[in-house]
């Protein structure tokens, strides 16, 4: 505990300077120097003695208020990931606010944008909370999804990138924008983003691959920090707050990479998706047309073995750089070859990471996700509706799919398993740090749900009413309040890497 202090002193002496150049005003910036020189004196006697032994134990130093040590990924200790929180993490507020103090002075340099908390992958691994980076992607008329979705997904920890469709009307796009880029909290924390120059995307074509390696690129330059990669759509929504999520993941080890996959495929598909040839014109053309399909066929690929499965996934940042920057040729070989591909973005990546020697054994079995099938299946699934508002639970997933706009289920999500968000508000989290009573209060937004949403809703221009929103002042990050979705997507994460169901389902 001391020395994990230490460590983070000994990081600052050596850059004190440089780490706390941002892009604050002057004023932050001489303030951050003063609090790190007090820090650095008052444990400089600490830094002397335990430097040595810092490094040491460095890896294997627990942060008091953070997740437990870093688990060095081998097929040993991944079935019994460490789960130190589960008896003292627990959402007590009271052993939180002492934690809250501690973190804000360790963590007032990394909040301005400096570097010495979670480096890239090549620097060594520390406990810190992960950061998930959302790619939301969005076609014609999904604008208030959108949003929605944002505001049920927003955590000032993570980041966020908007991207949507070069089909939809501009004038939905800039109303887009403009929301981003003048929501007070976002504003403040500064981690929503928004693809400007937007891509032409065909639903089931090699353009939604390019898309997203776009969004991935775009997350991996400047050296942002996250974890994870998260592509969703408009017709998906989280079940449980983005605490409960940070909170399980802060015990998951790094490079996982949750993709649904197999490499059985059925003979049909095959036919239609291994055998077939299609063109994307959006690749070439600047307005949508349907694919072309091209009447030769082509031979089972024999350099590398074909895997398929579901769209929706979580990736990990080591996994995503092998993609955008790789040394080993596959990822472009793939890449061109699924340009031909009918519904390539359901098995470019499966493929990738099944073929590569280094990430294949990374990869757990599921989608994260909720979805209903018909019977038997058919193209797409089915939307949800509040008949299956309990197997949704059941199933513990983090994200559920697809919903229409406005469904009623929306609505019983926000008010049961979101904490009572209320219309144009994010999920209060353990980081909100304003007035709670003056608003309604914590405790009374739940009970009060259709009054406090139908106010809200009529009082989403006002400016003033903003203020009784206890997330409108943002306090520490990395305090989390995890509740009951907590436990449930632990549930499914254990369950996931329990070690024959995690080995047992690897590229297979
Ligand atoms: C995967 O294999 C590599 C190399 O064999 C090893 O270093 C790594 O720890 C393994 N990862 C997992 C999750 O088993
Ligand atoms: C995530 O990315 C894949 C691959 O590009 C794509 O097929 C899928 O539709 C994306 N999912 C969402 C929700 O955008
Ligand atoms: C929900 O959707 C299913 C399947 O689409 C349908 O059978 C069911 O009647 C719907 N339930 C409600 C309450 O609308
Ligand atoms: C609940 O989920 C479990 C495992 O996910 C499944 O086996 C069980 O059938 C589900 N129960 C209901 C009532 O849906
Ligand atoms: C959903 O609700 C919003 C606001 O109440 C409304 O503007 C929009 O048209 C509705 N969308 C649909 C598809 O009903
Ligand atoms: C919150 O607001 C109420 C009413 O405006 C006030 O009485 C109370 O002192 C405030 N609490 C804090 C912690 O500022």
């Amino acid at each position: 505990m001391m020395c994990d202090r230490c460590r983070v002193d000994v990081a600052g002496l050596s850059e004190n300077l440089p780490t706390t150049k941002g892009d604050e005003g002057e004023e932050r910036l001489v303030v951050k120097k003063q609090i790190k020189m007090e820090v650095n004196l008052r444990w400089l006697k600490y830094v002397v003695a335990f430097s040595i032994v810092s490094i040491g134990l460095f890896v294997a130093s627990t942060v008091h208020f953070g997740p437990g040590p870093f688990e060095i990924l081998n097929p040993n200790n991944v079935g019994s990931v460490n789960r130190p929180w589960t008896g003292t993490r627990s959402s007590s507020s009271s052993s939180l606010s002492g934690i809250s103090l501690a973190s804000r002075l360790v963590f007032s340099s990394s909040d301005a944008g400096s570097d010495t908390g979670v480096g890239g992958v090549d620097g060594p691994p520390l406990a810190e909370l992960p950061r998930i980076a959302y790619f939301l992607t969005g076609s014609i008329g999904d604008g208030n999804r959108m949003k929605r979705l944002l505001l049920a997904l927003y955590h000032p920890h993570n980041q966020y990138l908007l991207h949507m469709d070069r089909a939809s009307p501009a004038s939905e796009r800039l109303d887009l924008a403009r929301y981003v880029a003048f929501h007070p909290i976002f504003l403040t924390v500064g981690n929503v983003r928004f693809i400007v120059k937007s891509n032409l995307v065909t639903y089931r074509g090699p353009t939604m691959i390019a898309t997203t390696l776009h969004g991935m690129s775009v997350f991996l330059r400047k050296k942002s920090k996250w974890d994870w990669f998260v592509n969703l759509s408009a017709s998906d929504y989280p079940l449980i707050t983005q605490d409960d999520f940070l909170h399980v993941l802060s015990s998951v080890p790094r490079g996982l990479n949750f993709l649904e996959h197999s490499g059985e495929i059925a003979d049909w598909k095959m036919e239609q998706r291994v055998h077939s040839m299609v063109v994307d014109p959006a690749i070439y053309r600047s307005s949508k047309s349907d694919l072309i399909f091209v009447k030769e066929t082509r031979a089972t690929p024999n350099a590398f073995r074909i895997f398929q499965g579901s769209a929706w996934m979580m990736l990990s940042r080591d996994f995503c750089e092998h993609l955008i920057y790789g040394w080993d040729n596959l990822p472009r070989l793939a890449l061109m070859y699924f340009a031909n591909v009918v519904t390539s973005p359901e098995a470019y990546f499966h493929t990738v990471i099944c073929n590569s020697r280094q990430h294949f054994n990374t990869t757990v079995n599921t989608d994260l996700h909720f979805v209903a099938w018909d019977n038997p299946p058919k193209q797409h699934p089915l939307s949800l509706n509040s008949s299956f508002y309990k197997g949704m639970i059941n199933s513990s997933a983090p994200f559920a799919r697809k919903f229409e706009e406005n469904e009623t289920l929306l609505d019983t999500i926000d008010a049961e398993l979101l904490r009572g968000r209320r219309r144009a508000h994010v999920v209060v989290g353990g980081w909100c740090a304003g007035n709670e009573t003056e608003g309604g209060g914590l405790v009374a937004t739940a009970s009060a749900e259709v009054g406090a949403s139908s106010s809200a809703s009529g009082g989403e221009a006002r400016a003033g009413n903003f203020h009784a929103d206890p997330c409108s002042v943002i306090g520490d990050p990395v305090a989390l309040r995890p509740g009951e979705g907590a436990k449930r997507f632990d549930k499914l994460i254990q369950r996931v890497l329990e070690p024959t169901y995690f080995r047992g389902r690897q590229c297979v």
